[in-house]
């Protein structure tokens, strides 16, 4: 693309710093929603452009504002920065390099459901990021547009960071809001969704950084301007992450509906040592891995596309790319010993059956492994599915079942390879 909207400082240097920002056009959306604006308004504009949630699930973001109670007090806003999926690094780029558009977003997203505090939450190893966005809220509280009386209004609003310490779950919004209450970070039984009963047991909203960095395009340009980018039904632009056996891995910014020949071939310069492209993951370790044929190459990157025709959710975007020299197998280890590793625990099939997984994917990558070794790792996946607390176990369990049906002859390699 030529003009960069989400990774704008690769369009204008120096957008990290404020007064270049505000030159650039930066806060006015903010500006006009706060003085001449009611949050409904700003609400609605939200849900006019069909802006979808970028952390992985896609939820249209105006409904989830929508569902905040107007009876129950205070209401909340977090922004969630713990971006621990393998294979994305969208949202460190946004934060480290146009910060203010996503606080912008922020701010905006806390005017829409009258939210007085907002709260930041970055994985841990996201510290030097979480000093520079104090920075940017200090500099942002002595001009006014952030703190008490906004702009001279009766309108008040502050932004705290907070750091986890590094767990994935902690990416999942209610061990995230745990984590914040100060709790052991693992999920919470939902209903109630944070909507209603939220942090500190108060309505919240809860919003991934890129989501909310599209937030202050449609208020200050228009939904109708928004919606020119992407699809009818997944509208706007969108981050995604390259990453594996491409020459140019990176991030790209492209309207989604783009497919993945373009992402691969016409950004990220093809394929390492011209070798031929096997799979591809969409959503980072939580994939299903897809075989790398032409239907999977120009499958359009949406949120109904990669599902309806691959069966591959787009969740963050985080695409990884295999080819030749690679082994599902191997792979499979991998993706076991991390689910292994990031399981919380707290219910059973999750725990037991993340810790089978990683051990029988171990024994067949490691060469001790027997033909019905495949058959029983796949067993094991299969009984965790559907009986799970909360996403984790089910992603723990997407690269196995793909993997051994459609690239069983990986795993046999192991076995007769001993
Ligand atoms: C195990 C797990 C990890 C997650 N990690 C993240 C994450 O790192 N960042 C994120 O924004 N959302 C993550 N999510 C999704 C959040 O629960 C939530 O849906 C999202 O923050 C909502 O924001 P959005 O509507 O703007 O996408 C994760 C979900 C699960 C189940
Ligand atoms: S599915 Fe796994 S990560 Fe989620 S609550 Fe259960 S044990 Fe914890």
């Amino acid at each position: 693309m030529s003009e960069y909207y989400l990774l704008r400082h690769r369009s204008v240097a120096s957008i990290d710093h404020l007064d270049v920002y505000t030159a650039d056009g930066g806060f006015e959306g903010y500006r006009k929603a706060v003085t001449s604006m009611q949050p409904i308004e700003v609400l609605n504009e939200v849900k006019s452009s069909g802006l979808r949630g970028r952390g992985g699930a896609g939820f249209p973001t105006g409904f989830k504002w929508s569902f905040i109670p107007n009876t129950i007090w205070p209401h909340y806003v977090v922004a969630n920065a713990d971006e621990s999926e393998p294979g994305t690094f969208k949202d460190r780029e946004i934060l480290e390099s146009n910060p203010f558009q996503f606080l912008e977003g922020l701010m905006l997203a806390a005017y829409a459901v009258q939210a007085n505090t907002a709260y930041v939450y970055l994985r841990g190893e996201f510290w030097q990021v979480a000093k520079q966005l104090d920075q940017k809220i200090a500099e942002l509280e002595k001009t006014g547009l952030l703190g008490d009386a906004i702009m001279g209004t009766d309108y008040s609003l502050h932004i705290y960071t907070h750091l986890g310490a590094g767990a994935y779950i902690c990416g999942e919004e209610t061990a995230l809001l745990e984590s914040i209450e100060g709790n052991l970070g693992q999920p919470r039984l939902r209903p109630p969704f944070p909507a209603v009963v939220g942090l500190y047991s108060k309505p919240t909203v809860i919003n991934n950084v890129e989501t909310l960095a599209n937030v202050p395009l449609i208020i200050r340009n228009g939904a109708g301007w928004y919606r020119q980018f992407g699809t009818d039904k997944s509208p706007g632009l969108k981050v995604f992450s390259l990453s594996g056996r491409v020459n140019k891995p990176g991030n790209y910014e492209l309207p989604l509906g783009a497919t993945f020949r373009q992402l691969i071939y016409d950004y990220g310069g093809g394929i390492i040592e011209g070798k031929q492209i096997k799979a591809i993951m969409s959503a980072g370790a939580s994939s299903v891995i897809v075989p790398a044929d032409d239907k999977a190459l120009d499958c359009p990157m949406d949120y109904e596309s990669t599902q309806q025709l691959l069966g591959a959710p787009l969740g963050s975007a985080s695409v990884i790319i295999l080819d030749e020299t690679v082994n599902m197998g191997w792979l499979v280890g991998k993706t076991t010993h991390f689910f292994k590793h990031e399981s919380c625990g707290k219910c059973t099939p999750c725990r037991e059956g993340t810790y089978w997984m990683d051990h029988i994917a171990h024994r067949l990558v490691s060469g001790q492994g027997t033909a019905e070794d495949i058959g029983l790792l796949k067993n094991v996946a299969v009984q965790i599915q559907g009986k799970c607390l909360c996403p984790l176990g089910e992603f723990s369990t997407m690269a196995v079942v793909s993997a051994i049906d459609k690239f069983r002859s990986d795993f046999e390699t192991l076995v007769t390879h001993q």
